[in-house]
């Protein structure tokens, strides 16, 4: 197993357990403000028009997920509704993510497509773009039939994401194709065993580039959701060479990592779009940044120590 697999496991592992989840949502909240525009929907606008004055559109996620309970799915849902609506009302490109978990995926999966239907017909109305995040192995099938459903139903305004660490996602993609999916494509940020995933960095890199060349090639569009300079270098060099309609293909980076480039990338012209989670249940999310590099780890231990 690599030693970025070692780390990532081990943060993960010790995140969930009870008492440093307590510690952390009673501390670390001015340090989880690095990653997390803010506890509330207007934080995460305001949030959107710094980013938009930088050249950079937003992604709007409301934070939740491993929902336990058909209230609080419909509760998440409502308010999924409610940001479609504010975003609506702001003069940029509209586009929200969200996990199927969130909208009740555990309990039925059943009750998280009749969510997304509703979903995506407020967002059609407003304009709106919205991406369905992939959570770990075990609910990928799930996510892939939910969104097929989807597509069969005729929505336009929908895309998921295939993570490029995952041993099954090339197969996924091909079964995909003839559906012309509209995809993210991501490394992977769960701890998963290595029967499931790669666990050699280069590996998953190449695949990463295979998954994002394919679905392109097929002429389907693609979000390269990296902050991978290398990555990022190829895709530049390989769309250039290929003359991929511009349309078709978008940088995709998360809120607070990278700005650099983000910017940079905007002001070459390239079109850059910055995930900005928000709402109060962070911390899954956050650990899972943690759990990228290490350097974020001493970050939060520095932060907590200094109280
Ligand atoms: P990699 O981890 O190799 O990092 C490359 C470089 O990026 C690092 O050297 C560092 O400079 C910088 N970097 C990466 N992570 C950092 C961090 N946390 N803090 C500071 N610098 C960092 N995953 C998933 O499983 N399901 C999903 O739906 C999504 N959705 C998603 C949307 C978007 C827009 C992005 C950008 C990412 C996701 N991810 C995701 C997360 C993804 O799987 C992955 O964990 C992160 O993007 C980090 O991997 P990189 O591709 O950046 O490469």
């Amino acid at each position: 197993m690599g030693l970025n697999q070692v780390y990532r496991s081990v943060v993960l592992g010790v995140a969930g357990q009870p008492w440093i989840e307590r510690l952390i949502t009673t501390k670390g909240r001015p340090l989880a403000l690095r990653f997390v525009a803010g506890e509330t929907l207007e934080e995460a606008l305001k949030a959107v028009e710094a980013l938009e004055a930088e050249g950079v559109h937003g992604i709007l996620d409301l934070l939740g997920e491993m929902v336990t309970s058909e209230e609080m799915a419909c509760r998440f849902k409502d308010q999924i509704l409610e940001l479609i609506e504010a975003f609506g009302r702001l003069p940029y490109p509209r586009y929200v993510s969200l996990k199927l978990t969130q909208l009740g995926l555990d309990l039925s999966e059943e009750l998280a497509y009749r969510h997304m239907t509703e979903i995506l017909e407020r967002a059609r109305a407003a304009a709106c773009f919205v991406r369905i995040d992939m959570e770990d192995s075990p609910r990928v099938d799930a996510t892939l039939r939910i969104y097929r459903r989807l597509l069969e139903a005729g929505y336009t305004n929908v895309g998921t994401v295939l993570q490029a660490y995952l041993r099954r996602s090339e197969a996924d993609l091909e079964a995909l194709l003839p559906y012309k999916p509209n995809l993210r494509i991501v490394k992977g940020a769960y701890k998963e065993p290595p029967e499931v995933a790669f666990t050699d960095k280069r590996t998953v890199d190449r695949q990463y580039l295979a998954l994002v060349r394919r679905n392109l090639e097929a002429g389907n569009p693609t979000a390269i959701a990296t902050h991978d300079e290398r990555i990022i270098r190829e895709m530049k060099r390989w769309v250039r060479e290929r003359g991929v309609p511009e349309e078709l293909y978008e940088f995709q980076m998360l809120y607070g990592i990278r700005r650099d480039l983000q910017r940079a990338l905007a002001r070459e012209g390239y079109a850059v779009r910055a995930y900005v989670p928000y709402g109060r249940d962070w911390y899954p999310y956050f650990s899972r940044r943690i759990a990228e590099r290490p350097e974020n780890l001493f970050f939060v231990v520095r932060g907590l120590l200094r109280g």
